[in-house]
């Protein structure tokens, strides 16, 4: 595989933070009496937060909730999930991640986020994983949260370089397909792997030493 850059997805890739996202969100799920497990979390990778809260609610049979109440399920969800992120420590990135990154920026590799989430900065400073990026796209920079591929095409754009030219690293089939539609080199990991949509699979992130 050619490519001049990869754009790496963070939750459940670099950090697994998505085990965090999965607890908040079954909090806000058993509160409202919605079935939630960890399958039905597989939907919520890579989506936005407000599109996931959308997902949760399709099961949901209360009733109707006012704009405002979602709201305040959404920013309730982000305390939870925030009071977990504080316990973060470099400590939380394993070995294979850091010398990975560090070994392709000695390669000559450009290195970018690409995550969904507003949370980036803190979790990069958290685990003091920013150093290792030229560049970080996230839920900050986007209007449309993946499989859309706004974020994608942020990162390839604060590289500098062309789309074709990207590798993207995800976890999330929202993630791949994001990918796919902006023209990129794709490498799924953990769940992604599963609906073969990717253009390679990786079983940890050292293998794509070897794309
Ligand atoms: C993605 C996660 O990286 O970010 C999703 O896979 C999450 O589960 C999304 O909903 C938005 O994250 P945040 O931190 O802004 O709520
Ligand atoms: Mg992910």
């Amino acid at each position: 595989m050619e490519f001049k850059a990869v754009i790496f997805d963070l939750d459940g890739v670099l950090v697994f933070t998505d085990k965090y996202h999965f607890l908040a969100w079954k909090k806000i799920a058993d509160e409202l009496d919605i079935p939630f497990d960890e399958k039905d979390n597989d939907r919520l990778r890579g989506v936005g937060r407000a599109e996931s809260l959308d997902i949760i609610l399709e099961k949901y049979t209360g009733e109707e909730l006012s704009s405002e109440k979602k709201a305040e399920l959404l920013e309730r969800k982000n305390d939870i999930y925030k009071e977990q992120l504080k316990n973060m420590s470099p400590s939380d990135v394993t070995d294979d991640v850091r010398n990975t990154l560090k070994k392709l920026h000695e390669r000559g590799y450009l290195l970018s986020v690409g995550s969904s989430s507003k949370n980036t900065a803190y979790i990069l400073e958290r685990t003091d994983l920013g150093k290792y990026f030229d560049a970080v796209a996230d839920g900050t920079h986007i209007t449309r949260t993946k499989p859309d591929p706004e974020v994608f095409l942020k990162a390839a754009e604060f590289l500098k370089v062309e789309p074709e030219d990207c590798l993207v690293i995800e976890d999330a089939d929202a993630g791949i397909e994001a990918a796919i539609a902006a023209g990129m080199h794709s490498a799924a990991i953990g769940p992604a792997r599963q609906r073969g949509r990717a253009e390679a699979c990786i079983g940890k992130i050292s293998d794509i030493l070897s794309l």
